[in-house]
């Protein structure tokens, strides 16, 4: 398995006059005891019973429908990470033109963004392949909500271990601050990556 844990502790000080470091601290124990688990979890599925497999439940069932709380776990919070910056970073470049096509414009999408992430686990700006545009997908947790043939260009955590240490009970005052870390640079990488011209 690629799964590998990346160290940001770089942030620490990058996101300092932000993000406290027993937040981030709290959130890089997480990200790790997921990439832990996705590698548990593919051990034991090598070694599961397959004649018990059911709907109803069996350690098998259960290893192959937690499969993507793990991967997905692991892998959304490597892209968070990624997209923050102590750098100021703003919207341009090919991003900023496919916001403005498929949002209005860039307020639109913040105004879309912070009522996305009133409601599930991560909200994601994705590049929907099929349809040729950006979307926000909202994942309720970490193995439900992600559309087929989505790439993820921006990761926002929005489970309550994200924020609640900084900002108990204002997930606006960490919207804030995500926004004003986030780097926009890196989704327009991801951007230029997979979108068709
Ligand atoms: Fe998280």
């Amino acid at each position: 398995m690629a799964l590998e844990l990346s160290n940001f502790e770089n942030l620490l000080n990058e996101l300092s006059e932000s993000f406290s470091r027993k937040q981030l601290l709290q959130h890089f124990h997480i990200y790790q005891q997921y990439i832990i688990k996705a590698y548990e979890l593919e051990a034991a599925l090598k070694k599961s019973d397959r004649t018990t497999a059911n709907h109803v439940w069996s350690d098998f069932s259960e290893q192959r429908r937690r499969y993507a709380v793990g991967y997905n776990g692991a892998l959304l919070h490597q892209l968070y990470f990624e997209n923050l910056t102590g750098d100021k970073t703003e919207i341009t470049s090919k991003v900023a033109e496919l916001i403005d096509r498929d949002f209005g414009n860039a307020e639109a999408w913040e105004a879309d963004l912070r009522a996305a992430a009133q409601i599930g686990e991560w909200v994601l700006l994705t590049y929907n392949h099929p349809e040729n545009k950006l979307q926000q997908v909202v994942l309720e947790s970490n193995h439900i909500g992600m559309p087929v043939h989505h790439t993820v260009l921006l990761a926002l955590d929005c489970s309550d271990h994200a924020w609640m240490i900084d900002h108990p009970g204002h997930i606006e005052d960490y919207l804030d601050v995500f926004l004003k870390h986030l780097n926009w640079n890196r989704v327009n990488l991801r951007l230029r990556m997979v979108a068709k011209k």
